[in-house]
């Protein structure tokens, strides 16, 4: 199956990190040496608390923003949570849903996931959906089958048309701020099999124009070789996203694997 032509995409997820200063001067840095919208898609996923402000500070850059959650429902008495709606009105295009972080420590569920996703699609949000197996998992074989489940149960019951707008992120759960990368050929393996798996459910165009990308450790020094699987498309970037640099360095050895083989 030969894809499309896609520009990498690269998102920044900060995670519980940067106060209100801290963003701004964050986003000064990056938007000081980014590189144009045409050539790469670049996304920041700030906390709630530094939503407004950035996009602000990105308005007519060209950079997109996401937010790191969503509840499902509209509106309503649920203490502490944030709807679909109101991050579009922060300047939202793009939501992470299911970050292993939210399984593991906040208890999310796949049925949890589902309704976000749903929701966020409501909302004209572009989920990010995150998948990916433990090292328990990995050692046992596993690797397959729980990426198998995790898009059926996660996406179960969407429509070809709804499906265009969900990206997907392989995040391994055993590469997530440890240090530990996947090599390209496991990375390469996994983003292979979710792309056949967009392709049994949803046919062939669907699955050439999916946006599929990788997380886990991912710093200048990997991103060019991973980047050169033919099926990653771009990254979902944690630690090394915290500073201009090594943000901007991602994208563009991302850059420089795609003029030499995509
Ligand atoms: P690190 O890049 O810090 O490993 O985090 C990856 C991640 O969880 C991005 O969502």
């Amino acid at each position: 199956m030969t894809a499309p032509r896609r520009r990498p995409f690269i998102a920044g997820n900060w995670k519980m990190h940067m106060t209100v200063p801290e963003a701004r001067a964050l986003v000064a840095g990056i938007l000081e040496s980014a590189p144009r919208p045409d050539e790469a898609e670049l996304l920041l996923i700030p906390p709630f608390t530094a939503l407004t402000e950035v996009a602000k500070l990105l308005q007519g850059t060209g950079v997109g923003l996401g937010g790191q959650d969503l509840f499902w429902e509209e509106r309503g008495a649920f203490t502490g949570e944030v709807s679909g709606a109101m991050l579009r009105d922060a300047g939202c295009s793009h939501v992470l849903v299911g970050h292993s972080e939210r399984r593991r420590l906040f208890g999310e569920d796949e049925d949890t996931v589902l309704k976000k996703t749903r929701a966020a699609l409501k909302a004209g949000l572009r989920p990010i959906v995150c998948i990916g197996e433990t090292l328990e998992e990995r050692r046992a074989g596993g690797t397959i089958p729980r990426l198998d489940h995790q898009f059926d149960a996660d996406l179960g019951g969407f429509t070809a048309e709804e499906m265009a707008s969900v990206i997907l992120a392989y995040e391994p759960v055993w590469a997530i701020g440890t240090g530990l990368t996947a090599t390209p050929a496991q990375a390469g393996e996994a983003h292979a099999h979710i792309r056949r798996r967009f392709e049994e459910k949803y046919g062939n165009a669907l699955a050439a124009c999916a946006i599929i990308l990788y997380g886990g450790s991912v710093k200048p020094a990997n991103s060019y070789e991973l980047y050169r699987e033919k099926n990653i498309d771009g990254f979902l970037v944690g630690g090394a996203s915290l500073e201009a640099d090594s943000f901007i360095g991602i994208a563009r050895e991302a850059l420089r694997a795609d003029r030499e083989v995509k």
